[in-house]
Parts: C-alpha cells; sequence; structure tokens
C-alpha cells in the first residue's frame, strides 16, 4: 500500500497506528487539517466501516491499510508504509499497535517506546520474565499452554488462581478462580474470549496462570522522555466483584499514604529501566498486597476507561497533548510532575443480561452536582450480555469535585439516578 499522494504525504505531520475515533476527535480540533495518517488492518478498517475516515475528520488526510498488529513480523508493516516527508511522531493508538508503532518510529529515526519495550508490553509473561529480575513484586506465574497447567499451578495455593490471556485487554478472557471452580470450563472460555471488531486473525499469544493477588487496585499513567518519568498520575481502581474482573470505576487522584504512591512512583521507573521504554505514556496496574505495589500489568500506550479525561479534568492538563510533545521529533517537549487541583471520577453503568425495556433518569443524572458526562451504550430494544469485559459496560458517568471523594460520591450518586430495566429471555423483567 502507497500513501494516496504525494501532495496528501507532504501534509502528514503525525502517524497514528489504529483508529480511536476519541482521539480523532481531539486531534481535530489541535492539529492541521490533513496532518495525520491513521495506518490501520484492513480486517479492522471492514469490520469497523471506516473506509471513508479521511471524510469523517479534519485532521484525517489518509487512510493507510496496513498490517499494523503484526507483531512477529514488524517489518512487514515498515515496508508498507512510506515515511511521509514531514512525520514529525509516531503514536501508538490502540494496544494492537504498540508494536507496529515502535517499529514505524524507530524505522523514521523518531520518537517512541523502542522495538524490544514494545514487544514487552504487548505480552504479559515476557514482562514478568524481563521484571524478574528488579526489586519489583509480582504474584507467582506460569505460562499455561492446556487445561493440566492450570490444575497444576491451582494445586499449590488451594485452588484460587487468574488465568488470562497473555496479549489482550479489557480484561477479556480474565477469570478468578477458586477452589472448586471448573478448570475446563475456564479454559474454554479464556482461549474464546475475543474481539473481532478490534483485532486481526494474528496468532493469539499464549496463556498465563498467576497467584491471586488481594488488596487495593491503583494504575499510574507515566508520561516517559528518553527513560526519564515525568508526569505521574495515580488513580484508584473498582473492579466488580465477580469471576470476571471488569473494571467498574476509577477515581483521580487515588487516595494514598505519600508512601505508598512514592513506592509506586519509584516501581515505575524501575519499570522504565528494566524494559528499556524510550518515550510514551505507561499506563501500568498494581495492586497493594500488603501495603506493597505488586504488578499486574502495563500497557505502553494512554490508558482507556475515561482514565485521560479524568486526568485531563483533575489536573487542568491534556494528557493526549504531553504524549505529542515527548514523541515530537522536531519540538521534543518532557511533560513534567504536576499536582492535581481537584477529583474526577468515572463509575460505569452495567445492568442485569437481556433485553432492555426502559431506561430510565438519564437527564436527572446529567444535572446532577458535578457531573462532566454521561454516556449511555445501551437503549431500550438492545441486548444485554452478561458483564465479561469492559466491552459489555452499558455506559458510565464521569463527575468532577473539589477533591476525589467528593468526585467519586457525586459519580456514584449520578450513576444511581440511571435505571436500565432488562428482561431475561423469556423471563421477568430485572
Ligand atoms: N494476579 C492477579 N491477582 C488478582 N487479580 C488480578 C491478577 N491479575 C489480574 N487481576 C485482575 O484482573 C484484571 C484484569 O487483568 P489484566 O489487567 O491482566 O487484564 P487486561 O485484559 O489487560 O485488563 P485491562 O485492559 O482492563 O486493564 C485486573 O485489573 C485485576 O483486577
Ligand atoms: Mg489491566
Amino acid at each position: 500500500m502507497t500513501l494516496p499522494d504525494p501532495s496528501v504525504a507532504a501534509e502528514i505531520t503525525h502517524v497514528l497506528v489504529g483508529y480511536s475515533p476519541v482521539m480523532l476527535g481531539k486531534l481535530d480540533a489541535a492539529l492541521l487539517a490533513g496532518s495525520v495518517l491513521v495506518v490501520e488492518e484492513p480486517e479492522v478498517i471492514a469490520a469497523r466501516g471506516i473506509e471513508d475516515l479521511v471524510g469523517r475528520h479534519r485532521c484525517v488526510g489518509a487512510l493507510v491499510a496496513a498490517p499494523s498488529q503484526d507483531e512477529e513480523h514488524p517489518q512487514r508493516v515498515v515496508a508498507a508504509v512510506p515515511r511521509p516527508p514531514r512525520v514529525r511522531a509516531v503514536v501508538p493508538v490502540v494496544e494492537y499497535g504498540v508494536v507496529a508503532a515502535a517499529a514505524l518510529a524507530e524505522a523514521w529515526g523518531l520518537p517512541g517506546a523502542g522495538p524490544k519495550a514494545a514487544r514487552v508490553l504487548r505480552d504479559k509473561a515476557l514482562l514478568r520474565e524481563t521484571v524478574a529480575g528488579t526489586d519489583l513484586a509480582q504474584p507467582a506465574w506460569a505460562r499455561a499452554r492446556r487445561p493440566q497447567d492450570v490444575e497444576d499451578f491451582r494445586a499449590r495455593y488451594g485452588g484460587a488462581c487468574v488465568l488470562k490471556p497473555a496479549a489482550r485487554q479489557a480484561s477479556l478472557g480474565v477469570q478468578l478462580l477458586d477452589a472448586g471452580d471448573d478448570t475446563a470450563a475456564a479454559w474454554a472460555h479464556t482461549t474464546t474470549a475475543d474481539e473481532a471488531t478490534l483485532r486481526a486473525g494474528y496468532p493469539d499469544g499464549g496463556y498465563l496462570v498467576e497467584q491471586r493477588l488481594r488488596g487495593p487496585e491503583v494504575s499510574v499513567e507515566a508520561v516517559v522522555h528518553d527513560g526519564v518519568v515525568g508526569f505521574t498520575n495515580i488513580t484508584a481502581k473498582l473492579v466488580q466483584d465477580s469471576r470476571h474482573p471488569v473494571e467498574v470505576g476509577h477515581t483521580v487522584p487515588a487516595a494514598l499514604p505519600e508512601g505508598t504512591s512514592e513506592a509506586l512512583r519509584g516501581a515505575v521507573q524501575v519499570l522504565v529501566d528494566a524494559t528499556g521504554f524510550r518515550s510514551g505514556v505507561l499506563h501500568s496496574e498494581w495492586i497493594l498486597d500488603g501495603g506493597r505495589p505488586h504488578l499486574v500489568e502495563c500497557a505502553g500506550r494512554l490508558p482507556g476507561g475515561g482514565i485521560t479525561v479524568l486526568i485531563d479534568l483533575a489536573y487542568t492538563t491534556d494528557i493526549l497533548a504531553d504524549l505529542l510533545g515527548v514523541l515530537d521529533a522536531d519540538d521534543p517537549r518532557p511533560a513534567p510532575p504536576r499536582r492535581a487541583s481537584a477529583g474526577a471520577a468515572v463509575r460505569f453503568l452495567t445492568a442485569p443480561a437481556g433485553l432492555v425495556t426502559d431506561v430510565h433518569g438519564a437527564a436527572e443524572a446529567r444535572t446532577a452536582p458535578g457531573v462532566h458526562e454521561l454516556h449511555l451504550a445501551v437503549a431500550p430494544g438492545h441486548t444485554v450480555e452478561p458483564v465479561t469485559s469492559s466491552w459489555q459496560r452499558a455506559g458510565f458517568v464521569i463527575a468532577t469535585g473539589a477533591h476525589a471523594a467528593e468526585a467519586a460520591r457525586r459519580a456514584e450518586y449520578a450513576a444511581s439516578r440511571v435505571t436500565l430495566r432488562t428482561v431475561a429471555e423469556g423471563g421477568a423483567e430485572r
């Protein structure tokens, strides 16, 4: 695939690996018209119906179909995308584009994660191996190639474990198992969970079984410039109480003892050093087991789940601009540490599985104190599935407050105003 035409190519300053309508919406206001080239897999372009992306976004100058998710052969995407003459940054947009973004940046002499670090961040087993020699705490773990591997591992921990894909997102296929849970059924779910519209059909990356950590969960979002951690935020995370640990809320900034926050920031620098990560944003997840940060995983891209919005609101900043700044070859801009001046929180809406018959209270939720945004992903007539990954949540509310606790209270109050009624197939209203 070649660039459409030299005059279009000459306008391109930013290459985005992966399609995100939310990010493009922001870049429409922040970058020049026609200055963005989006690289995406042909399968994903078809599945998401974005062949006409150039007409949909002012900032997009071209869409190139290329093997941007072929992590085993990153040279293919490099061969497929010619370097736009005025390109100044390559941005990893989606989880499955992190390796390709690093490969393009490396090939074109632009700042990026670095190919080795990108590969490590895309494989939870490789990440665990990479940090094993550091003083970072992490759970016991093993690669799982068949159900018997899970059985053998669980037996050492009284039947408790976490089974997860090594290279997915959105808690897809992640399961918390306890004594008595059936390994065969769990294996069948974990090894078949997929996100067909976001992922091209490359090999799946394998599976891990881990010791179950217990304790509060947080994530750290860090803007890294040339291997040095600058701006950081710590987010408190809530997860649904089920075998499927799907995120149901985030609060920024997390209320933690200063020593714990310090330990988390230090841990992120250790992670950067161990992986050799150069420039970009890291979204790392931790469980404070026994009060000490234990690494869950780390992504080499901006966080999802509304966390970027929360950060922008709480710090009066623009973390996407920070990311573009550390990736900019012409005008590199490290993002300095900053203190939050307010609190911001998101709470996700869920509903019992079934056919949606009624949605109530949205207007009241939207005008409740501190509410910044209410998004409903379902409407009467839609079918709600059991929530086993982030993609099945029914919507969210984002609220702000003078501090994090007030923002969380407000988001919870607004979310409680929304009633989603569903009726189970052949059953009663719920
Ligand atoms: N070892 C563990 N012990 C306890 N809980 C865990 C463990 N590993 C994962 N979890 C829980 O499962 C969730 C999802 O796991 P993980 O982050 O590895 O998957 P993911 O699909 O990348 O998730 P996401 O994209 O939503 O961050 C975590 O946020 C955490 O709540
Ligand atoms: Mg995670």
